[in-house]
């Protein structure tokens, strides 16, 4: 597999040399060589050298430009401006790298200079809880990240830290203890074969029950009870108190406790992955390890953290403070590690898994994948993991932080009644809504009808993955399944009907196969086009290294808009001679290809028809 050098690097290479020969009082300066509408690339960098250097810039982008040889990749260099430099690249080199990148598996993609391990936290729900719009924006945002970081050849361990642990908890377990039938599955109407009344024989069962039971079944059973618990909790003192001695009776690790307590844990399970299975997502078993993983591990955190310093007792709770962190009345508000009753919360299990993925997944970077309302909490921990020397020069941790869902009224995304979305309706009417876009041109493109229900899921998913990855993902934004299915504008489904578009292209081009013919003039959105191509593995450094997604959205939307203008301006099929036809088959077959690759790394399907 060959990596090939973008045009961009060949020609900032070339300029940065130039510069450097011409102007060796300026030591090694950047060009800084951008797209440009007026050439194929504009260099600004000799105004600041020129500053600098106390010269006049276009004596000295002159002088620059005797320096830079116009043979093979640069064509033309012209002085614009107070001192720009316009570049044009030959149409050859443009032909000539698209077809080096085709002959590649990876699109001649680079591997990164320094790969090192992610450990990546991401989709995270929490057992016996309803998933909510937030989940998926984390579930969604950390997919896309794993294949990309894994694409750049990142060595990816995924965690997902599924709230498994809490004093929630003593409050379902011991009603589970003093209502014992509620958790099977007749009590909701669903019948379970087999279904072993003794709840500790049920531990474990993991998968061999998921294909008993559906997710939306568990979840309902699981909210019933979370409800009925949680009322009698509320008024109840007595229930309280044994709840709370349930917790406790949890956290020792009390046989009978942990054994139902696994039961919730597997019956969210089912649920979570029936709906990570509709989101079109892999999730495995192994990679969750939820906050209870941790658990043998906190006790030696906190004594860790109290040894060294890091954390001080104030009033009996063991704490980390901050000067940069203080409450509204002006005194510092601490991250209690440890709780003067004695518990744990969560800043403890995530500080443990800190130390579990740096000591024992030996990583580099640890990334969250968290909703930016948590992001005081990430600050935190990260300092305090650092005052520890946990973290260090050698390993870092980011917080790529999400904003929040909004409904089309511009509130946080929730039903009329208050409540959260379900995610399987919101998902289920995503497929409704894309089938019956998929079903509108279905006789055209020749689709029957189970391609239609596979295109509609591919096409409904895609939306709302898209949707998620293409603004920015700090932004709130707005779910609007409407605008999300559009045929029009910045969707999925635009990029998918211009990839469609192209392979029906191909196909009726039958014999005559994509060629690429460097001789050939190129037009004005060919070299558009072909640039833009050409800029994908830089696209994807880029997007690997600030972890943001969205880029890689607009550079793919980019991508199918220069498509559709070469394909309004220049006629594939009916080019004028032979050799042209194959050179355009050849531009339509690296665009495929370069659309399904990158809308891939989203984790959105292309199909071949639509
Ligand atoms: N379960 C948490 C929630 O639903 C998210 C967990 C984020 N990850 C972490 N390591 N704290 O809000």
């Amino acid at each position: 597999m060959a990596s090939v050098p973008s045009l961009a690097s060949t020609v900032d290479q070339r300029i940065a040399d130039a510069l450097s020969a011409a102007l060796p009082e300026a030591g090694s300066a950047d060009p800084l060589l951008r797209r440009s509408d007026r050439a194929d690339f504009q260099a600004n960098g000799i105004l600041a050298l020129a500053k600098k250097l106390k010269g006049n810039p276009r004596e000295l982008a002159t002088k620059v430009v005797a320096a830079i040889p116009t043979e093979d990749v640069i064509q033309e260099v012209e002085v614009s401006g107070p001192g720009f430099l316009n570049i044009t690249v030959g149409d050859r080199a443009i032909i000539e790298t698209l077809a080096a990148r085709a002959a590649d598996a990876r699109l001649g993609v680079p591997h990164a200079e320094r790969a090192g391990t992610t450990v990546i936290d991401y989709a995270q729900p929490n057992v016996a809880k309803e998933m909510h719009v937030g989940h998926l924006r984390s579930a969604v945002i950390g997919a896309a990240m794993v294949e990309i970081l894994e694409f750049t050849g990142e060595k990816v361990i995924r965690r997902h830290h599924i709230g498994d642990w809490g004093t929630q908890f003593g409050m379902l377990i011991q009603y589970l203890i003093e209502h014992p039938h509620e958790l099977d599955h007749q009590a909701a109407g669903g019948s379970r074969p087999g279904a072993d009344p003794d709840p500790e024989s049920e531990t474990g069962t993991g998968t061999g029950a998921a294909a008993e039971t559906s997710g939306e079944e568990a979840m309902s059973n699981l909210n019933r009870l979370y409800k009925a618990s949680r009322a009698l909790f509320d008024s109840d003192e007595e229930f309280k108190a044994r709840s709370r001695d349930r917790v406790v009776a949890l956290q020792a690790g009390e046989p009978e406790t942990l054994a139902l307590w696994q039961r919730f844990v597997d019956e969210s399970k089912i649920y979570f992955y029936s709906v990570f299975d509709k989101l079109d997502m892999e999730i495995h078993d192994p990679d969750i390890v939820g906050e209870s993983g941790y658990n043998d591990m906190l006790e030696e955190t906190c004594r860790l953290l109290e040894e060294s310093g890091v954390a001080v007792r104030s009033e009996g709770a063991l704490c980390v403070f901050f000067e940069d962190v203080k409450g509204p009345d002006g005194n510092q508000v601490p991250l209690i590690v440890k709780k003067s009753n004695g518990g744990y919360g969560y800043a403890a299990t995530d500080l443990s898994a800190i130390r579990d993925r740096v000591t024992n997944l030996d990583a580099t970077t640890l990334l969250y994948v968290v909703d930016a309302r948590q992001s005081l909490h990430f600050k935190m921990v990260f300092e305090t993991a650092r005052r520890a020397g946990w973290l260090n020069d050698g390993v870092k941790a980011v917080q790529l932080a999400f904003g929040t869902v909004l409904g089309k009224d511009g509130k946080p995304f929730k039903t009329r009644e208050g409540e959260t979305v379900r995610l399987q309706d919101l998902l289920d009417e995503a497929v409704d809504r894309a089938t019956a876009v998929v079903r509108e041109k279905a006789e055209k493109a020749g689709l029957a009808e189970p391609e239609i229900a596979e295109n509609g899921r591919y096409v409904g998913i895609g939306a709302v993955k898209y949707a998620d990855l293409s603004t920015s993902a700090v932004r709130d934004y707005k779910f609007d399944l409407d605008q999300m299915v559009s045929l029009n504008g910045d969707t999925s489904v635009y990029l998918q009907y211009a990839y469609a578009r192209i392979k029906s292209i191909l196909r009726k081009a039958g014999d005559t196969r994509p060629a690429a013919h460097p001789e050939l003039p190129l037009a004005p959105a060919e070299r558009a086009l072909g640039l833009h191509v050409d800029q994908f593995g830089e696209v994807l450094a880029e997007v690997a290294a600030a972890y943001e997604p969205h880029k890689l959205a607009a550079y793919l939307y980019q991508l199918a808009s220069h498509f559709t203008t070469f394909y309004d301006q220049c006629p594939v099929l009916k080019a004028e001679t032979a050799e042209q036809v194959e050179n355009r088959l050849f531009l339509c077959d690296v665009t495929a290809r370069t659309l399904h690759q990158g809308l891939a790394l989203l984790g959105i399907r292309s199909p071949e028809r639509l």
